[in-house]
Parts: C-alpha cells; sequence; structure tokens
C-alpha cells in the first residue's frame, strides 16, 4: 500500500486486469470489494442496502468526526440514526432551503461580481482564473448559509477569497483526500504511533486550521443562544442546530456534536460542485460547439437582462446535462463513501463476508465501456434521451449522490449549488481558450481526480451592463 501510490489507481489497474466488474482487496484481515457495473451496485443499495448501510472505522474519520458524532463519518448505529433524522428535517429540508434562499443568491451574486472585477477592464476580456472562482463558491455558499458570514476575515474587494479563506479550504482538501484514503494503520493498528504514510499527522494540522475558524464562532454564538440573547427565529444553520430542543425544552445537541456537525456539512459540500464545474467547462472549452448550445438555452430561458436564478434550473435541460456528463466522467473521488457487510451476505453469486467494505467505484461505473458509449468522450447528448433531466442517478449508472439509506441527504442542494455554478459561468461571461493555447489540457492530477492544472480561460461579460452594475 505504501508503494503503491496512489492506491486508487492501482485497484483500478488490477479490476482492468481482471476485466470483472467485482473484485476483492485482502488487506491484511479486511475484505475490500471494488464493484463497477450498475447491476450489483444495485444489488447492494437496494435489495441488500440495510447489510452494507455501516461505515468503516478509519483515523481519518474518527478524528475529523469527534468520535463518530456525525451523519457521513458515522459508522451507523442510533447516533447516526438521530444525525441523519436531524440533518433531513432540520437542516436541508426544503423549507430551510427556501428561507436560505436569499443567501445562496447573494454568493451567486458574488460570484458574479468577482470574475466581472477581474474581466471587464478590457473590451476583449481578460484571462481568469477559474478555479479560484468555483472553488470558493459552493464554501462562500455553505459559510453564509451556515454562519451568516462571507468572509473568515477582511476578504477581498474583489469579492475574491482572502488569506482566511484560502487557507481554511485548503484544510478542508486535505482533511477529503485523507478521508477514506488507505491509510496503513487503519489495516495495520499497531502502526498508528509511526504514522508511516503520515496520514495523521497532515489530518491534525488541517483539523487544528479549520478550527480555528470555526470554533470562536460557534463558542460565540453558543453564548448568545445561552444567555438569550438570540430572541429571534434561527437566522442560519448554525442557529437552528444550536437552538434545537426536545419536549423538555434540553437541547437535542452537544456543543461536541454541533462542532463536529458543522464541519462534515462543510466538507460535504465543498467538492463535488467545484470539481464538477471546472471539469464541464474545460471539455467544453474544448468543444465550442457545446458551449454554444448551453449559451442558446441561457438566453432562451433566461435572457440578458437578468441573472439565472435557481427556479430556472428546471428548465435548463442541456445545462443540466453538461453537469451531469461532468459528474459522470469527472468525479471528484474515484471511490463512493464506502459501505460496510454487518452480515455475511451474497451478491452476483459471490459471498461478501460480515465486516467487508464495499467501494463502489465513480470512476468505474461511470466510464464503464459496457453501460456508456464512447465513454471517455464528454457528451451532455447521450442524457437527453431521458424524460426529466437532473443530477440524481437511481440507476447507479455513475454515482452522483447514490442512493438507499446512507444516500446522500442533500441532492437538491448539492444540484443547485453545482447548477448555479456552471450555468453563471456560462450565462454571464463568454468563455474562450487563451490565445496561445491550443486546447485546455485535460490531465488529471497525479494524486486525486482533480484537473492537473486550475482552467484558465478568457472571460468577457455578455449580459446587459446594468446586470453588471447592480452587483457592484
Ligand atoms: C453536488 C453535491 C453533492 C454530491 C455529488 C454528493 C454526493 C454524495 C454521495 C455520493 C454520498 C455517499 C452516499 C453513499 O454512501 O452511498 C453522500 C452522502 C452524504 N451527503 Fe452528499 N453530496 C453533495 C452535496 C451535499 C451537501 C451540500 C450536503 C450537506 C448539506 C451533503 C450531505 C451528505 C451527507 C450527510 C451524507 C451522508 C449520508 C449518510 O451517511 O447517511 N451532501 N453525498
Amino acid at each position: 500500500m505504501l508503494r503503491k501510490q496512489p492506491v486508487y489507481r492501482w485497484i483500478h489497474h488490477v479490476m482492468k486486469e481482471l476485466n470483472n466488474d467485482i473484485g476483492c482487496f485482502h488487506f491484511r484481515n479486511c475484505h475490500v470489494i471494488v464493484v463497477n457495473s450498475p447491476k450489483i451496485a444495485g444489488e447492494i443499495l437496494t435489495e441488500h442496502d440495510t447489510v452494507f448501510a455501516s461505515r468503516p472505522e478509519t483515523m481519518a474519520t474518527q478524528l475529523i468526526s469527534g468520535g463518530y458524532l456525525t451523519t457521513a463519518l458515522n459508522v451507523g448505529g442510533e447516533q447516526w440514526k438521530k444525525m441523519r433524522r436531524i440533518l433531513v428535517s432540520e437542516i436541508v429540508s426544503q423549507s430551510k432551503m427556501r428561507g436560505l434562499l436569499d443567501m445562496r443568491k447573494q454568493e451567486a451574486d458574488n460570484l458574479v461580481r468577482f470574475l466581472y472585477n477581474h474581466c471587464s477592464n478590457n473590451v476583449n476580456g481578460e484571462v481568469v482564473n477559474v478555479r479560484t472562482a468555483a472553488l470558493h463558491y459552493p464554501a462562500n455558499t455553505i459559510r453564509r448559509m451556515m454562519f451568516s458570514l462571507r468572509y473568515f476575515g477582511k476578504g477581498s474587494e474583489d469579492g475574491g477569497p482572502g488569506f482566511e479563506e484560502e487557507e481554511h479550504i485548503s484544510s478542508l482538501f486535505a482533511m477529503l483526500l485523507h478521508i477514506y484514503a488507505f491509510c496503513v494503520s487503519d489495516y495495520f493498528p499497531w502502526l498508528q504511533t509511526l504514522d508511516l504514510d503520515g496520514h495523521r499527522k497532515m489530518v491534525c494540522e488541517a483539523m487544528k486550521v479549520v478550527k480555528k475558524y470555526h470554533d470562536p464562532i460557534v463558542n460565540d454564538r453558543f453564548q448568545q443562544w445561552r444567555e438569550g440573547r438570540n430572541k429571534e427565529e434561527p437566522h442560519d444553520l448554525l442557529d437552528v442546530l444550536v437552538s434545537l430542543k426536545d419536549s423538555d425544552g434540553n437541547p437535542i445537541l452537544s456543543e461536541d456534536e454541533i462542532r463536529a456537525q458543522v464541519l462534515e456539512i462543510f466538507l460535504a459540500t465543498v467538492d463535488n460542485p467545484f470539481n464538477t464545474a471546472e471539469w464541464a467547462l474545460s471539455e467544453m472549452l474544448n468543444q465550442p460547439k457545446l458551449i454554444e448550445k448551453a449559451v442558446e438555452e441561457l438566453d432562451r430561458v433566461v435572457g440578458k437582462d437578468r441573472l439565472l436564478q435557481e427556479s430556472d434550473i428546471p428548465h435548463l435541460r442541456y445545462v443540466v446535462a453538461c453537469t451531469r456528463e461532468a459528474l459522470r466522467l469527472h468525479p471528484v473521488a474515484p471511490f463512493n463513501l464506502p459501505h460496510v457487510s454487518t452480515a455475511d451476505c451474497v451478491v452476483a453469486n459471490y459471498l461478501i463476508p460480515k465486516g467487508s467494505s464495499v467501494l463502489l467505484s465513480r470512476l468505474g461505473l461511470g466510464r464503464n465501456p459496457a453501460v456508456w458509449d464512447d465513454p471517455l468522450q464528454f457528451d451532455p447528448e447521450r442524457h437527453l434521451s431521458e424524460r426529466h433531466v437532473d443530477l440524481a442517478e437511481r440507476e447507479l449508472r455513475f454515482i452522483s449522490f447514490s442512493r438507499g439509506r446512507r444516500g446522500c441527504v442533500a441532492a437538491d442542494l448539492g444540484s443547485n449549488i453545482t447548477v448555479m455554478l456552471l450555468g453563471r459561468l456560462l450565462q454571464g461571461f463568454t468563455w474562450n481558450i487563451p490565445k496561445g493555447v491550443e486546447k485546455i489540457d485535460l490531465t488529471e492530477s497525479n494524486n486525486s481526480l482533480l484537473k492537473i492544472t486550475p482552467l484558465f480561460a478568457q472571460a468577457k461579460p455578455r449580459l446587459n451592463p446594468s446586470v453588471y452594475m447592480s452587483l457592484l
């Protein structure tokens, strides 16, 4: 494991050699089952969903979830049920999301403002760093909804991130890179103190940074609610978490549970939307006809006198198909979150022993040539035969929000953030490959599935100038 880095690439290489849609990797006394076929994935997450509803215990998830106090990283059981119930009914419910629409709109406006500030001084537009804008947008949105803040620090005049936001997000990504990342000591616990692969050190350092930003805000909010200074309705998601009471008027969540769950919500929000939008725009720049079609749809549905809103999304079949295609071809992570079996179970005629970790391969499913024609081609049209085009993939032909008991609780919010990001980029600006560059480089990074280099592209405002003026 220490030599075969990154491990996910080695696993996919072995799967290819096996030429099978299910494989078993035996790491010490743990069976890791990798699945590339929608049919087998469906068997696991529908027929045997209850058996596979647990998650592994690992060094990173233990630390990040505060000892399994949260939802996604929780191994399962009563604590998971309690937290999942709260998220579904109190945090990402339709009514809560409606109530926080204006906060999301403010951040979507800030995205356009930030890019406009960088490309409007030249009649031909300017080359901008799309990654910076895309990376910070989901984080800005959840920071606003969670803490009612645009910035942790002073931020930046142009609407871009300040030092604090840069530091915060790079720590979140450091954690994401180490969650379920084949850490040697997860399989050989007695090696934990040696930290041979350095995972523990990196996770601890990232936690320290994130705590530096979250803790003062969360602590202050506890204090406000304890002293009764917050007499009004909860204003943001942190208020909701702090003010939840049982029928006897006692807090439902402890301070540790809230701290851990806040962090997990940030982690759950920041990576997929940014990665999807950056890849989609990169692929589309190399096939300008796709940009033309998307822009034609945006002009027809939204026009040039106002900005795209969440309520427009159901009418944007083509833009949604482009987003969906990027989720299929360029998942942010090689595998779905692992599911652990709590009993022996037969799947596709193979015995999967109790305690196995099942990894549905996001790469293997989304790029499976038995499922997708020309799987490596970015082709949004392939989704247009569906009656209703959205980002959910119930048949598990690729993984977007997955399904079943451990499926994503926030498919609507995740979809809105992702489509708004790509949609506003496409609607607000004319995009071109920078002069002197032949094609956008579509190489993946060496140790992750992100694009190896940030996307730089020429942006030029394309809407009625009054639209941008209203944002300044
Ligand atoms: C485009 C954005 C998003 C995508 C593609 C996505 C995808 C996923 C996937 C693949 C899973 C794992 C499902 C499984 O284990 O089978 C998951 C779980 C989860 N997601 Fe999302 N997600 C997104 C946004 C969000 C957001 C914004 C939140 C929170 C506000 C969220 C909260 C969760 C939680 C709590 C779980 C764990 C559920 C459980 O273990 O019971 N996700 N998500």
